[in-house]
């Protein structure tokens, strides 16, 4: 159960759909009201925790189940409700997979523009490496209270909740012990448990203080621990198969890869790309690109172009290319950045994403540039959170459609 921080009137609520961003629907004499705590086909009481002034929606905080769904469960971690690091430990793992398929669906039909009965199989698929969606997160970022104890910051809240065990956190992690140490003078502390080499902590990290190794899509990968790169152990080699896998890159041809961080989908391309391919590589972090540099050193077909997205496609004196690997941060690529993409006329793009609702919304714009939603898949790679990753395979428009 959530324990909210304010005190909003109780309203007894019949809990309908999943919504984006870990709530669910309920109605209120007529108003709609996001619950966070609630499961679809429950009634509980909650809390209201937002009341915004344009009066179109509230948000509340389940604190009472009154009729249970058949799916809660008992959260395996104790601080379920208070922390904000999972939202959803209360709910079976299948079922997590269920509504994450089901917020997906939703928003591509209405954000999308796609047919409801479309995607209606879209399931979200576990990946290598998920044990009951407990003790995969190879990376994160503690917070430090005033005490230098280590903790999680609450639910929409700077509140610091201390904690002995965080159940998500991969064993690597788990095994340095730093909530049993005191973290005095630090603001917080970078935990990373890579795939090669020892788990390491940085307090108050900086660039340039240590590096680590990763193996997936078949390299190995040298970078700055705090450069960008997948949480989930089983994410790189997932992402990067299913990009090829939709892709489906020939010899020499000429592949752009977006927001490359520190070039996972580029090294993935340039084996099927061949010694005649070609892949340019956009990231805006200067950490990135020099892990980037550091670990495709060996392959010539790369090129890597330290730019921001949007002006590097502005810049680019390029006309054409054949496909391209979008991997945007939250907010999506949006308008500028998809009318760019389709002027350089690839024959596919895979959008990487992990927002539903940016990814809906790009595909609309993709829509609208005369292009296609052909194909999607989604992936649980941050189980007991209400997040999921697609990745979808966009083309021009097929005549008639
Ligand atoms: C979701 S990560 C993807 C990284 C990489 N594709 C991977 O899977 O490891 C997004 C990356 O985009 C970079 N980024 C954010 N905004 C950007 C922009 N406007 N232009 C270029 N890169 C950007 C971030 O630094 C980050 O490395």
């Amino acid at each position: 159960m959530t324990s909210p921080e304010n005190d909003g009137p109780l309203l007894r609520l019949d809990i309908g759909n999943v919504a984006h961003g870990g709530f669910c629907v309920a109605r209120h004499d007529g108003q709609v009201v996001f619950v966070r705590g609630a499961l679809p086909g429950e009634v509980v009481m909650a809390q209201v925790t937002e009341a915004p002034a344009h009066g179109r929606f509230l948000r509340a905080d389940a604190v009472e189940v009154i009729t249970p769904s058949p799916h809660r469960v008992a959260p395996p971690c104790r601080y379920a409700g208070d922390c904000g690091g999972c939202d959803w430990q209360f709910v079976a793992v299948s079922e997590q997979r269920r509504l994450k398929a089901a917020v997906v669906r939703e928003q591509l039909t209405r954000l999308g523009g796609e047919p409801a009965e479309r995607w209606a199989g879209l399931e979200v698929e576990a990946v290598p490496g998920d044990v009951d969606g407990l003790a995969w997160r190879t990376r994160m970022r503690f917070a430090v209270d005033d005490r230098g104890r280590l903790g999680l910051r609450a639910a929409r809240s700077h509140r610091i909740v201390e904690i002995d065990q965080c159940l998500i956190a991969s064993a690597g992690i788990d095994g340095l012990g730093l909530t049993r140490q005191e973290w005095v003078d630090a603001s917080e502390v970078l935990a990373v448990s890579p795939s090669e080499g020892h788990p390491i902590a940085l307090p108050d990290p900086r660039p340039g203080e240590a590096r680590v190794r990763e193996i997936a899509a078949g390299r190995t990968w040298t970078f700055d621990a705090t450069a960008f790169w997948q949480v989930h152990p089983g994410a790189a080699d997932t992402l990067s198969h299913a990009v090829l896998d939709l892709l489906a890159p020939r010899p020499g041809e000429h592949a752009i890869d977006l927001y490359a961080g520190v070039g996972l989908f580029a090294g993935a391309l340039a084996e099927p790309l061949g010694p005649g391919g070609r892949i340019d590589a956009v990231e805006s972090d200067t950490t990135a690109v020099a892990g980037a540099r550091r670990s495709l050193h060996d392959v010539p077909t790369v090129h890597l172009h330290e730019a921001r997205v949007d002006q590097w496609l502005r810049q680019t004196g390029l006309r054409r290319c054949d496909l391209v690997v979008l991997d945007p941060p939250r907010v999506g690529a949006k308008k500028d950045v998809m009318q760019g993409i389709v002027k350089l006329r690839p024959r596919a793009i895979a959008y990487v994403a992990c927002d539903p609702a940016a990814l809906g919304r790009d595909i609309a714009i993709a829509k609208s540039l005369g292009w296609e939603l052909s194909a999607i898949r989604a992936f649980d790679l941050f189980p007991m959170t209400h997040h999921v990753e697609c990745v979808a395979l966009l083309t021009p428009a097929s005549v008639g459609s």
